[in-house]
């Protein structure tokens, strides 16, 4: 846990940020989830915004900012004998409040209370958006309201105050944050050196995902190892290696307070990128360094996934994949068929950080709108960069079959696309390289011990 005074001084800039709102902002910590019977849970996981204004890494907590009297309180509930005997002694939630400035503490059946009394007397309740069942059914219980009234009080400017806080990270932060990186680091030279042919994908993900639980919280989200890298969230780990085939690890670490890394790299199994490979790992490459050297405050994310899709279309042209005016290729999106992605996302307490409170809100603005376009749609964030963002840079060149087929039926930019040539590519799988970007006041930095990347770098590593 940081401090408690960065926990007083966050809920004390929400109250400012919300400074025009009345009543009660209601933020329910996570209870645990049952993964077969309910006290066998899943590995548990606070929520992220709980933690950033109220730090306890507890279940069953709810945390709540009086807008009105200007008090903040923690409702939980203390734990008695027969629970010590399973669980052990515990800190009483009034100790615990304390250790993050909390002077206010009471049981979850207080917060019954003053949740439906505040209905009763139309006070204005303000919730972020839900992503747990169990928690909105919990906030209708305790509001009286059914769970659709309860969603109506998902609240705009609680969300606007929300992301204006934690869009920007603070030192400690980002601390937190190189502690992941280092634990990624281990992840990622880890597979490097175990990679070969005959090995199972299981055997080289169940190892990362060990490391990230000896070394801090876990895995930041789950491990994408594959040798089809062309499928862009492949979580199935059941491939044997074959020489000859790319290895895609997409895979990150949560810090002991949960912050995220998030590191994808691509090797050749054989330890030694063959020719048509090599070929296309320079363009990721190049798409991956080059973007990363313009990134600097004012710049939009847009025009950074615009100039890693131009150096890509490039690429692809010198090989002989994509013809014509490149510039057009990417305007009119026909890159999207090798680079169906954004370009990166906000990285922090949530790996694709604030997602659950609507990636329009978090990457967007009135300034930049969301394209309709294939491959552009799927940019997160597309706003102008700020000093104190954290965020990916990870291009990539995927040949999916399915999608390649598809085009080449309907005849889609045969004037850019050299369907012919694609033929030989239906085996190649993809590649991605991802590193994490901290934008300080005039440049961008890329957090963490470097990760090999080079050619050079992988081919060295995997030799050893
Ligand atoms: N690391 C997975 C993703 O960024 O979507
Ligand atoms: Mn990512």
């Amino acid at each position: 846990m940081f401090d408690k005074k960065v926990y007083v001084f966050r809920r004390r800039q929400l109250r400012e940020r919300m400074k025009e709102e009345k009543g009660l902002v209601v933020f329910p910590g996570n209870d645990e989830s049952p993964m077969n019977y309910p006290d066998n849970p899943y590995r548990f996981r606070q929520d992220s915004n709980f933690l950033y204004f109220f730090g306890l890494d507890h279940a069953g907590f709810v945390g709540v900012i009086d807008l009105d009297d200007g008090e903040d309180w923690i409702f939980g509930n203390d734990i008695d004998v027969d629970d010590i005997i399973w669980m052990g002694e515990q800190p009483t939630v009034k100790e615990q409040a304390a250790a993050v400035g909390v002077t206010h503490t009471a049981d979850l059946g207080k917060l019954q209370e003053v949740l439906s009394t505040a209905v009763q007397k139309r006070r204005t309740l303000h919730f972020l958006p839900f992503y747990r069942g169990d928690t909105l059914l919990k906030m209708s219980e305790m509001t009286g309201l059914l769970p659709g009234e309860v969603k109506e009080r998902v609240s705009e400017s609680l969300i606007r105050g929300v992301v204006s806080l934690r869009s920007y990270k603070g030192p400690e932060e980002i601390e937190e944050i190189e502690k992941a990186m280092e634990i990624a680091y281990e992840m990622h030279t880890t597979v490097m050196k175990m990679a070969c042919p005959g090995i199972v994908e299981r055997e080289l993900a169940g190892t990362i995902e060990g490391i990230a639980a000896a070394r801090g919280n876990g895995i930041a989200f789950p491990v994408i190892l594959t040798i089809n890298g062309q499928t862009l969230h492949n979580h199935y780990h059941g491939n044997v290696l074959k020489e000859g085939r790319l290895l895609v690890t997409d895979a990150g670490a949560e810090s002991l307070m949960h912050y995220a890394s998030d590191i994808t790299r691509t090797i050749p199994v054989s330890g030694k990128f063959d020719q048509r490979q090599k070929d296309i790992y320079e363009i990721v490459l190049k798409a991956n360094t080059e973007t990363i050297s313009a990134v600097r405050p004012g710049i939009t994310n847009k025009n950074l996934h615009l100039m890693a899709s131009r150096i890509i279309a490039n690429g692809l042209k010198e090989v002989g994949l994509m013809r014509g005016d490149m510039d057009q290729a990417v305007s009119l999106g026909a890159v999207a068929l090798f680079f169906p992605h954004g370009l990166g996302h906000m990285m922090g307490l949530d790996v694709h950080d604030m997602e659950g409170l609507g990636e329009d809100y978090v990457g967007y603005n009135a300034e930049v709108h969301r394209s309709k376009q294939f491959g552009m749609a799927y940019l997160r964030l597309a706003r102008k960069l700020e000093p104190g963002f954290v965020f990916t840079i990870e291009p990539g060149i995927y040949f999916i079959p399915a999608l390649i087929n598809k085009w080449k039926k309907e005849k889609k930019f045969t004037e850019f696309i050299n369907y012919d040539k694609l033929e030989a590519y239906m085996d190649f799988g993809g590649i991605r390289i991802e590193d994490d970007v901290y934008v300080k006041e005039d440049e961008g930095v890329v957090l963490g011990r470097p990760i090999p990347k080079t050619v050079a770098e992988i081919e060295e590593l995997m030799a050893r």
